[in-house]
């Protein structure tokens, strides 16, 4: 089976009501990490890769994994997505790659740090949209900008500093067409989202339900969505680790985004940390050991475990035998006829 539509992925979630978590990849273990979660909890799959992740595995490596992901788990819905591009080039290297979806983030310039212009962002957003599109490829944009320096994203501060403005959202779904929106709500990449636990609600809930409102066929995205659990702190922590206390984004509020239009759930930190704990605890308890498996296998069940969890939380499970894959060249087609069109005025109208 091909790698499948991220669009179709979402637009089933929507008529499913649940989220679908988008996970980052940076090698073999952490897909087979993904698949295996899948099968196991029989969830369609969004894998993501950033820049640095393609840089890191190489882009052939990468695509062919996924192909072998593919292969391997027919019955699965697998989309792959260029997690934060950072401009025209990186969207259209992903798309010749083989990516079936593409994140042009115009928030931020090039260097991924500083942020842009709203009429920047739509311009570059809209350029990416129109190549994407015209090959079947889904378009995630992102509107607002996220927190979060420490772990080399964003445009730093807590994450309150740039929240999505409702009225640009609506306007630049408008003007660029995007399938999917990232918008900023208080989240922040990376482990140190929040300095206290939180008590009640501790995201611009209210900001992302009237987005979902007025814009109500476009999927909306929750980047930074770890829930950074203490479980996972302690392992690191315990086995010689320096990990400042911290908390992420409890599952609850984003059950409540899932509830009002949140489709795409960014997961990369909670992953990240369980396969760092995994290992220390091997190299630690049995420092004898020097074979890379000893350590990497049970990395990759802390993966699975936590992967597995998230995809229940999300609502995913249950729904990879849902609908049947369909093939590229037919998401081409409802782009060029309009079908697919999500702009605010064309659903208004129809
Ligand atoms: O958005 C951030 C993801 O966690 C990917 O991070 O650029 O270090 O691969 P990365
Ligand atoms: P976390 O750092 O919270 O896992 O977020 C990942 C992300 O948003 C990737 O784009
Ligand atoms: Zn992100």
């Amino acid at each position: 089976m091909p790698l499948v539509s991220m669009r179709q992925l979402l637009d089933e979630a929507a008529k499913g009501g649940y989220g679908v978590g988008a996970f980052n990849v940076n090698n073999m273990e952490q897909i087979q990490a993904i698949m295996e979660a899948a099968k196991e909890t029989k969830s369609p799959v969004i894998i993501q890769a950033s820049r640095g992740a393609r840089q890191f595995a190489q882009d052939r490596y990468l695509y062919h994994l996924m192909l072998a992901a593919a292969e391997l788990y027919p019955e699965i819905p697998i989309a792959m997505h260029q997690d934060h591009g950072n401009s025209f080039e990186t969207c259209k290297s992903a798309i010749e790659l083989g990516f079936t979806s593409v994140m042009m983030d115009g928030s931020l310039k090039e260097d991924g740090k500083t942020p842009t212009t709203f009429e920047e962002n739509v311009e570059i957003t809209r350029r990416v949209v129109d190549y994407a599109h015209e090959r079947g490829i889904t378009v995630e944009g992102e509107i607002g900008v996220l927190g979060g320096v420490e772990d080399g994203h964003g445009a730093g501060g807590t994450g309150l500093e740039h929240i999505t403005d409702p009225d640009q959202a609506v306007e630049f779904a408008e003007r660029t067409g995007v399938d999917a929106l990232a918008i900023a709500i208080g989240t922040s990449h990376g482990a140190y989202k929040f300095t206290k636990k939180p008590d009640g609600s501790v995201l611009k809930m209210d900001v992302l339900i009237e987005i979902h409102k007025r814009l109500p066929k476009t999927h909306l995205v929750m980047h930074g969505s770890s829930s950074v659990p203490k479980e996972l702190q302690d392992i690191i922590n315990q086995y010689g680790g320096k990990l400042k206390e911290t908390w992420g984004v409890p599952v609850e509020e984003i059950q409540l985004g899932i509830r009002n239009g949140v489709r795409k759930i960014n997961v990369d930190t909670d992953n990240r940390l369980a396969i760092t704990g995994a290992i220390r605890k091997v190299l630690v308890e049995t420092p004898e050991k020097f074979d890379p498996r000893d350590y990497m296998k049970p990395a990759r069940e802390a993966m699975k475990k936590v992967v597995a969890l998230r995809m229940t939380q999300f609502g995913q499970a249950g729904h990879a035998g849902d609908y049947k894959q369909l093939p590229i060249e037919e998401i081409r087609k409802g782009y060029a006829s309009g079908a697919l069109d999500t702009r605010p005025s064309v659903v208004g109208s129809r």
